[in-house]
């Protein structure tokens, strides 16, 4: 059920329509069962959701709306100091609430305005063709449940912190919206399996975990790194490249520790002239020459 140890949780739904939410050993909230009830219930009602109708609504409780306001006021600090100036202006345009936990139809209430972008629920793990597919649509889905309360700081799996928080404020910028489209975009051209894992770990060192100077200063703009206020404390010290889309696309990683390895981007105009020019361009072909370069320079 967890392949290849990537995978925090598993959603199951037996023939009388129970829903369960499998975690993983290493999971934090392994042992609660009041928490593996509580994603159950979340996972549950997202699965009954029908596209086109109102998304459903979660009834949070005072704990869940605790980590929230705790991760917002931790995270507050951080993104001032080390996240890029279009990050913060499209956090600042978006506005989200502090304070608790907000509905998806209020996420796209406040960010359908500044860049046409909609949050739809995902009971967890969405296939990636769907995901991109969506993203082309400029739709993105979203997990509604929170991370375990025994570790806000980072949590081994997205949870609605991370695509509100870290997704939210960065599909706030028109420009990171843009070459966020252009990944779904991509998605719908190709047709081999290897080029969409291709454009999918471009996207992973870049709109998930990128990072880029800003005068002196190394920046976040990742919306993996910007969800985690642990994750924020550490990026500066990793092992940071220069952006190299054939590096990029092929490089290994593990989705549920901090990312040892980073690709910075000299600002949002090398950003979009690289990465957005390969998601605006990228077909089965280049994908292929591109893998064939990196393994040839190993
Ligand atoms: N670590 C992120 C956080 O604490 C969430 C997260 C886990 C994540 N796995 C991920 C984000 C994979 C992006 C991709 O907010
Ligand atoms: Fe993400």
């Amino acid at each position: 059920m967890f392949e290849e140890g990537q995978l925090y949780s598993a959603v199951t739904q037996d023939a009388d329509g129970t829903v369960e939410v499998h975690l993983s050993d290493n999971h934090p909230g392994l042992h609660d069962a009041g928490y593996r009830a509580r994603r159950g219930e979340i996972a549950a009602a997202s699965l009954a959701h029908e596209r086109g109708t109102p998304l459903p609504t979660i009834d949070y409780s005072q704990d869940e709306h605790d980590i929230w306001r705790v991760v917002c006021r931790e995270l507050a600090p951080k993104h001032e100091r080390y996240a890029h100036p279009e990050f913060l202006a499209g956090k600042a345009a978006l506005g989200l609430p502090t304070d608790h936990v907000p509905q998806l139809d209020d996420v796209t209430a406040l960010l359908e305005p500044l860049t046409g972008w909609s949050y739809t629920a995902a009971p967890g793990l969405v296939p990636l063709r769907d995901f991109y597919g969506d993203l082309g649509r400029r739709t993105f889905n979203s997990t509604q449940y929170l991370r375990h309360g025994s570790r806000p700081l980072y949590t081994p799996e997205p949870d609605i912190i991370h695509e509100v928080v870290g997704h939210g404020n960065q599909l706030a910028s028109p420009r990171f919206a843009r070459v966020t489209e252009a990944a779904g975009l991509a998605s719908l051209r190709l047709e081999t399996d290897e080029a969409m894992k291709f454009v999918a770990d471009v996207f992973w060192f870049s709109m998930e975990f990128g990072v880029m100077a800003h005068g002196e200063d190394l920046t976040a703009y990742g919306a993996g790194i910007l969800s985690s206020y642990g994750e924020m404390d550490e990026f500066r010290q990793m092992e940071i490249r220069p952006l190299d889309l054939a590096a990029m696309g092929t490089l290994n990683y593990d989705i549920t520790a901090y990312q040892p390895v980073l690709f910075r981007a000299e600002s949002v105009d090398h950003l979009e002239d690289v990465v957005g020019h390969f998601f605006e361009t990228v077909d089965d072909d280049l994908a292929a020459r591109l893998r064939a370069q990196a393994s040839a320079s190993v």
